[in-house]
């Protein structure tokens, strides 16, 4: 299988205007965007992608947890199928999934521009949810379209600020009548901004991303005994702050010890009464812990487990946890890996092959389809922050990459293995 779309290339204003157009739905200070899942502007942002998608006449589908899915229904057979999310933590870049789906579409106006037409339709999707910022678990749009998680149990999900996801969802206007799960694409590529600083530091082109590190979100409740700051004294505390703090720092200890791939985050503290003269009652927390080895985060777990059970004994207080979100490690299917590689490097390319510190939508359907995904480097590794940037040579060629690689799988047969050079051939020269 060769890369046959005769050079046609993405139009790199067009990309960039609707980025930024995009980028300008629900702007914050700094040149980034916050369209939490399901608020209005997240229906902005959506309202805008869906013009653009109608504009080019694809056909546009919405499902029950409101997947927006456009295709080009140029061919018979499954799609190719492209997406990512609009969705932004509150702090968010223009670029986080953003750039995933509108270069998607770049590609399907390129071809449609160019007079091509692929042997297959191809599709791209805006998953809903996929941040996990203001419902938990991330990637839940994809989760619920591949059969993960049952969409009644999805739209049941309650947000960080109290709302039904169902009722956001009705709200917005995105509750679509389409069927979950949905019909398994017949591949799956995603493109992405790598959101950390090893492309850039190593002067690298393209991420050929050959998995995703294993995800593990709680959420820990932990009640202690509120009092005076002044009278009470400290060998009678029961602080969940301290407790809070004593977490955190043996998160980091933890990830330090274990090194490779571990890392663990506390993102969020809330404390209550959260005054400065009274030992707090509660602290509510979140810990993000991922490895790309399974067993590996298995046991940061254990070793969690065991402090909090540890602390809470020495401290006198209690810890309850609540699980937020639990993924394996995924690895993508290398055949589609080495298509990323191969047509990369055919571009004039360096390319690294890299799992994903980041969860993304093509983890979800990896379990349903051939699936990997492309990076590209994020300016000093920055991400879920306004100062998310990557150059505009970059965001081309990642693009122009995707279109190459989704034409090359509308011949892509999922029950052969195609003779690529093998990974010591194909290492960076
Ligand atoms: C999603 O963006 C995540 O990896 O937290
Ligand atoms: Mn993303
Ligand atoms: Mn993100």
């Amino acid at each position: 299988m060769r890369p046959v779309s005769r050079g046609v290339r993405i139009d790199a204003r067009r990309l960039r205007d609707r980025l930024d157009e995009l980028g300008e739905v629900s702007p914050i200070p700094g040149g980034g965007s916050c369209r939490l899942a399901l608020t209005d502007e997240d229906r902005r942002g959506r309202d805008l992608v869906r013009s653009w998608m109608s504009d080019l006449g694809l056909t546009v589908r919405v499902d029950g947890i409101g997947n927006i899915i456009a295709t080009w229904e140029c061919a018979p057979g499954s799609p190719v199928m492209t997406g990512s999310h609009i969705d932004t933590v509150r702090t968010g870049g223009r670029y986080d999934g953003n750039y995933g789906v509108l270069a998607g579409l770049e590609v399907i106006e390129t071809l449609m521009t160019a007079g091509l037409t692929p042997s297959r339709p191809l599709s791209v999707v805006v998953f809903t949810n996929e941040e996990g910022a203001r419902f938990q678990p991330d990637m839940l749009g994809s989760l619920v379209y591949v059969g993960g998680l049952a969409v009644e149990e999805a739209l049941d999900t309650k947000a960080i600020d109290g709302a039904r996801l169902g009722d956001e969802l009705t709200r917005i206007g995105y509750d679509g009548p389409d069927p979950v799960p949905g019909p398994p694409p017949h591949a799956f590529v995603e493109l992405h901004i790598e959101q950390g600083p090893l492309l850039e530091a190593e002067g690298i082109t393209i991420g050929a991303v050959n998995g995703v590190q294993g995800i593990s979100w709680q959420e820990l409740t932990i009640v202690g005994q509120s009092n005076h700051a002044g009278t009470t004294p400290m060998s009678l505390r029961h602080d969940p702050t301290y407790v809070a703090a004593a977490i955190t720092v043996f998160l980091r200890d933890l990830a330090t010890e274990m090194g490779g791939n571990q890392v663990c985050t506390v993102g969020k503290i809330d404390l209550s009464p959260n005054l400065v003269n009274v030992v707090a009652a509660k602290a509510v927390m979140t810990i993000d812990v991922r490895n790309t080895d399974e067993d590996l985060l298995r046991t940061a777990e254990k070793r969690i487990a065991d402090f909090l059970t540890d602390v809470a004994r020495r401290e006198g207080v209690h810890i309850e946890t609540r699980r937020l979100a639990r993924f394996e490690p995924v690895v993508f299917d290398p055949r589609v890996v080495d298509l990323v590689d191969t047509i990369a490097r055919e571009h004039g390319h360096t390319v690294k092959r890299m799992p994903s510190g980041a969860g993304h939508d093509a983890q979800m359907l990896a379990r349903v389809s051939p699936s990997a995904m492309i990076f590209v480097p994020s300016h000093k590794g920055i991400s879920h922050n306004a100062a998310e940037h990557t150059d505009d040579a970059d965001l081309v060629a990642g693009a122009d990459v995707l279109l190459d690689t989704m034409w090359a799988l509308c011949d892509f047969d999922p029950g052969t293995i195609p003779s690529y050079p093998s990974d010591a051939e194909m290492e960076p020269a």
